[in-house]
């Protein structure tokens, strides 16, 4: 839900072309995470002058609106800051009225770019029109940059500092964000925040960087003078007069220099994005924010600041931000020699599923050792009921492993919907496990579900793909299931990656049953074949292609029926089938059919319907009788080795495997019919319309 970059160089020569290049690389790699609009905004030719190039749709348009400007892409800067944007649209359509950078006013005295929501927009908006404030968007993110400019226009002999300024502006919202702010009156510094939404700062120097943390400067309350338009519970505070004198709350603090050798200042850049993806190729080196820091770059030094002093609640939080390194390599996040991104991934997962074991499955010993969560195994085992939370692909792998983890861990299983799970406010105790899916780590359903169990004092886990994403950083423990980046926006590799994180969590679980231990090792042995048999189901595609475009490409809706552990995959096969091709697509669990789906079926709707063996196999050959006897002619996915398939009917042939590992091969036919769906209507497969990877919105 919008990627947002900033880019600071502090005696650093850059030219404004080089400049406008790294901010458009910036939004590339992060337009996964919307498409709907790109923007962004440097330093003009004089002192306070700001340029914004800003354009509907994707990075390319934006790209090309540079590249035909008349702008001076020669003039040099020895030291700059710039922020960019791109967009999924929540308030306003996308336009170029709405795209980021949002402006305060005509004359630029403030500008920012924002991801996440302002829930309180609507009303500071009315505060601030009352009081003669002009908008010129529809963005939520216009009544902040309003108010900015409000407070800064409230303290005429006073000036704040620039942190000072934005916390002011920043304990007046409600809602989820990370912004970016750059002013004229602060020229080459510029102030990041976040609350629920991801943001991370990158930093490069031409030296060995030699600090591996940051310290966080806690605000003392008591230095502090009252706030002068703010109350975080009424922003309608706003209304009253700024009181004469006063300041926001000038925290005292101990400051520590981030950068500088002796004392002598030397060249840095700082890069803050929303993912790491834009800011591996320029560093590894990165800190990540947490909820309410507010990261002021000024002078080639970042200071990190907090929204709160400690007595003001933040005394539970880190005292330093620590400088990791990334672990992704460039060319994870290029799409190679394939042309998408969502081919790419579906034919890493040979590798992929290797990843997620590496480590951690000894095929030998038949032994799994998942170091996350070593520490807590007594505690989950003496759990009364593990709960899964995740929205999306994620809770199909939730769905798909219940019932291997009810078998192996003799724990009821429970699976829910981030949001749903919310809307019913479900009862959590402490002796509950909350499990949380998530390949991002930033869907903000699934980390308002984890912070509900949390203060339920719920155990809480992690399964989560990114590194450093606040579900990973706020659970008690968990497992990182080391798929690589997911770029493309329909989740295929990070699905079997989960689907085999739990899995193994449920094997070393079940480690000191003796009645499992057959069992244990047939599925541990079915992990060890996986990656061939992958292999072998990719070496299908052609066929799937020509599938694709002679028998669903003019469907309007296509069902895919299964049950047991097939239910999973048919959930899943139909959510790729319909965000990508935007084919109206259901996944139907057979033992449902007689209840009402069988009204749906006659000798025009396609049907999928997964047989491949196990012991439900009687079961739903008896629901392929019941609508080949309605006229429907589906497409059967099956084993190898399946005889029992009238000849006439069309195949797909997967290899077998042990029941509870069978839906990992299963998927992977139905993500590729997908692809080839969209791609022969001609939709953008890594775009599909709509939509965005990571959904940092509730
Ligand atoms: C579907 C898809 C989404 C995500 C869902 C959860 O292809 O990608 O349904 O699975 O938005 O996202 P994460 O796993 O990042 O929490």
């Amino acid at each position: 839900m919008c990627g947002i970059f900033g880019y600071c160089s502090y005696l650093k020569e850059k030219t404004r072309g080089e400049i406008c290049e790294t901010l458009c690389n910036g939004l590339s790699r992060q337009e996964y995470r919307g498409y709907d609009s790109a923007g962004f905004a440097v330093d003009g030719d004089k002192p306070g002058e700001v340029l914004y190039f800003k354009e509907v749709g994707k990075v390319a348009g934006l790209r090309k609106k540079v590249a035909e400007s008349d702008m001076d892409t020669k003039k040099t800067f020895i030291t700059q800051c710039s922020i960019a944007h791109t967009r999924w649209a929540t308030h306003g359509p996308p336009s170029v009225r709405n795209c980021h950078p949002v402006r305060s006013d005509p004359d630029n005295e403030f500008c920012l770019v924002h991801n996440g929501i302002v829930t309180n927009a609507a009303e500071l908006r009315l505060v601030l029109q009352k009081r003669g404030y002009k908008f010129e968007s529809d963005t939520d993110t216009e009544a902040v940059a309003i108010l900015t400019k409000y407070v800064y226009d409230s303290q005429p002999e006073k000036r704040m500092s620039f942190t000072e300024l934005v916390r002011t502006v920043l304990m007046e919202l409600q809602g989820s964000f990370a912004f970016v702010f750059k002013s004229r009156h602060y020229p080459n510094e510029l102030v990041t925040a976040r609350r629920g939404s991801p943001l991370l700062i990158g930093v490069k120097t031409d030296k060995k960087l030699k600090v591996d943390f940051v310290d966080v400067e806690f605000g003392d309350a008591s230095a502090s003078a009252p706030p002068t338009v703010t109350s975080p519970q009424s922003p309608s505070s706003l209304l009253a007069p700024p009181v004469p004198g006063s300041s926001s709350k000038v925290y005292r603090t101990q400051s520590r220099a981030f950068m500088s050798e002796d004392g002598i200042p030397q060249p840095i850049e700082f890069f803050i994005a929303s993912d790491a993806a834009a800011i591996v190729e320029h560093t590894k080196r990165v800190l990540y924010l947490e909820d309410d820091d507010i990261a002021h770059i000024s002078e080639g030094e970042l200071h990190i600041h907090r929204l709160r002093s400690k007595e003001e609640g933040s005394q539970s939080v880190a005292t330093t931000r620590s400088i990791e390194t990334l672990e992704i390599e460039i060319a994870e996040i290029m799409k190679g020699k394939f042309d998408h991104f969502m081919q790419k991934e579906i034919y890493e997962q040979p590798e992929s599923v290797v990843n997620t074991m590496r480590g951690r499955v000894n095929f030998d010993s038949h032994q799994i050792t998942l170091g996350g969560l070593k520490a807590y195994l007594p505690i989950i085992r003496r759990g009364r009921r593990i709960v899964f939370c995740a929205c999306g692909t994620s809770y199909h792998s939730a769905i798909a492993t219940r019932a291997i983890f009810e078998e192996l861990t003799e724990i009821p299983v429970s699976v829910e919907l981030a949001s749903d799970f919310l809307d019913r406010k479900t009862p959590i105790f402490r002796d509950d496990v909350c499990v949380f899916v998530s390949q991002s780590g930033e869907t903000a359903d699934t980390i308002l579900a984890l912070r509900y169990c949390l203060e339920r004092g719920a155990l809480c886990v992690g399964v989560v793909n990114t590194v450093g994403s606040t579900i990973s950083r706020e659970t008690h423990c968990g497992i990182h299931i080391n798929a690589g980046p997911e770029v493309g926006v329909a989740s295929t590799k990070a699905y079997t990656s989960q689907y085999i994180a739990l899995l193994m969590m449920a094997l070393q679980l079940s480690e000191d049953r003796i009645s499992l231990l057959e069992r244990r090792k047939q599925i541990i042995d079915g992990l060890h074949a996986l990656p061939g048999q992958i292999k072998k189901v990719l070496d299908n595609d052609k066929n799937l292609r020509v599938l694709a475009k002679n028998v669903l490409a003019n469907s309007r809706s296509l069902l895919i029926m299964g049950r047991g552990y097939q239910y999973a995959t048919c959930l899943e096969g139909a959510l790729k089938i319909k965000e990508i091709s935007y084919m109206h697509s259901e996944g139907i669990l057979a033992g449902e059919l007689k209840h009402g789906p069988l009204a749906l079926i006659d000798e025009n709707m396609p049907v999928i319907i997964i047989m491949t063996r196990d012991s439900l196999y009687p079961k739903v050959q008896s629901a392929f009788a019941q609508i080949t006897a309605r006229k429907a002619q589906p497409i059967v996915l099956c084993n190898d080795d399946d005889d029992s398939v009238p000849d006439n009917a069309k195949v797909i042939r997967v290899p077998p495997t042990v029941d509870c590992l069978q839906g990992l091969l299963n998927v992977i036919p139905l993500q590729l019919l997908s692809y080839h769906l969209a791609i022969q209507n001609g939709f953008d497969v890594d775009f599909p319309r709509n939509l965005a990877k990571s959904v940092t919105t509730e």
